[in-house]
């Protein structure tokens, strides 16, 4: 795949993944998927799938199962679910209990019957193959982590040819809805700082923390989830992949993710580095910043994609206050928004090796969040242009990112 369907050459929806066939060889970080999807294809056949997947649940915890030659999973932490459980929670899948929908299936509220717990239940589409993957990198990543930016997988149910996946229930929704929904309240500047902070965090403990390391490759608006107060958490992990170990420097994969956010390197070669990532958090940052969508048909063609139509804006400091999201009416600090402009314009950049690490974003995104603007107290900004007096130098701008 060449790198124009990511940049916004594609007419399909910006939700379309991409999925094209590319370095399918030396996949390596796919054999766990291909490892538990065959016993899920065969749990297809026989109609006993929960009893092998709770055997193969089983083999996870007992032996510490062998991802591939380099890697181990941590045991998986989710509870199996029957299928009469989940239609009890959602009350048999209840149109009022609807959530959203997504690339691979509906999601649905709903309560549990032993706990009373409010949850969000993604029932995979069953007419989608691609999706049996997913499922089950999404059980195995998902059940083994444990972060407060990632949001909690309390089980799953592989019951027939269901497949089920549930949450814990995040009340205010995406992020996404938030910032381009149609009930669309404006965030704040803080607010929107601290989301991205946030959101940087979880993308640590993927990368930083976990072991093995992992790439999330589906950074964007909708799968940041938003607690109260806005707290951010990081969803979907149905793509992620366990990243390179010992010399490496990416591994090679088909070329999936989310038309906008995928880092033109990756696209074009198919291979998944963490500065993949990187990019995609670069594009996230800016739809915060700015409000646009990522991919936008409705604009002109110049202007449909996010970095393209950044990109000119970055090289002149002049044109900044152009880019912050209008609904802000003025309210932000112009040495934040400078900041925050820094650290997306480094994250978007071609050059992968160019791109921070995600610790020094998180660094810089904590900094931010952590300078409280106030429009009571500080210059509100007439029509988002600032004066000249109130433009910071370069310094200034550029000291929290290395
Ligand atoms: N845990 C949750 N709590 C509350 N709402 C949720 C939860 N998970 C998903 N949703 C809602 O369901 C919608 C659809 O989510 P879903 O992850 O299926 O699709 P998506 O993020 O838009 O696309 P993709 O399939 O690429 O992830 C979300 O936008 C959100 O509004
Ligand atoms: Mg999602």
């Amino acid at each position: 795949m060449g790198c124009f369907p990511c940049l916004g050459g594609s007419n399909k929806q910006s939700k379309k993944k991409i999925n094209s066939s590319n370095n399918q060889n030396n996949d390596q970080a796919d054999s766990a998927a291909d490892t538990l999807e065959t016993t899920l294809n065969d749990d297809v056949k026989n109609e006993e799938s929960k009893k092998a997947v709770d055997q193969s649940v089983a083999v996870q915890q007992d032996t510490n199962y062998k991802v591939d030659r380099d890697v181990r999973m941590d045991a998986i932490k989710a509870t199996s679910f029957t299928f009469k459980e989940l239609q009890y929670a959602t009350e048999n899948f209840k149109p009022d209990n609807f959530l959203g929908e997504g690339g691979f299936g509906k999601v649905f509220k709903g309560i549990l019957k032993d706990t009373a717990q409010v949850v969000a239940i993604k029932q995979l589409d069953r007419n989608g193959g691609q999706g049996i993957r997913e499922f089950v990198v999404e059980v195995m990543t998902l059940g083994s982590v444990d972060h407060p930016n990632l949001v909690k997988l309390i089980g799953f149910c592989a019951e027939g040819d269901q497949r089920l996946l549930v949450y814990e229930f995040m009340p205010l929704g995406s992020l996404d809805d938030h910032l381009h929904g149609p009930r669309r309240r404006p965030i704040d500047w803080n607010t929107r700082m601290k989301i991205a902070a946030g959101a940087a965090c979880g993308l640590e403990y993927l990368h930083d923390k976990m072991n093995p390391p992992v790439i999330y490759r589906d950074l964007k608006s909708s799968n940041i989830l938003l607690g109260e107060d806005y707290y951010p958490k990081l969803s979907d992990f149905g793509l992620a992949k366990v990243g390179p170990t010992g010399d490496d420097t990416h591994v090679s994969t088909r070329v999936m993710g989310t038309y906008g956010y995928c880092a033109p390197d990756y696209a074009m070669t198919g291979q998944l580095t963490f500065k993949s990532d990187i990019y995609s958090f670069g594009v996230l940052l800016l739809e915060i910043i700015t409000g646009r969508k990522a991919i936008d048909f409705s604009k002109r063609s110049r202007d449909q994609n996010l970095v393209a139509w950044a990109r000119p804006l970055f090289r002149d400091r002049k044109k900044f206050y152009q880019m912050v999201d209008p609904v802000l009416q003025g309210q932000y600090p112009v040495k934040g928004l400078y900041q925050a402009l820094s650290v997306a314009a480094m994250c978007v950049q071609e050059e992968p090796s160019l791109r921070p690490l995600v610790a020094d974003v998180v660094k810089a995104l904590d900094y931010l969040a952590s300078q409280t603007y106030d429009p009571q107290t500080q210059r509100v900004q007439n029509s988002g242009r600032p004066t000249p007096s109130h433009r910071p130098d370069v310094n200034d701008n550029e000291q929290n990112v290395s």
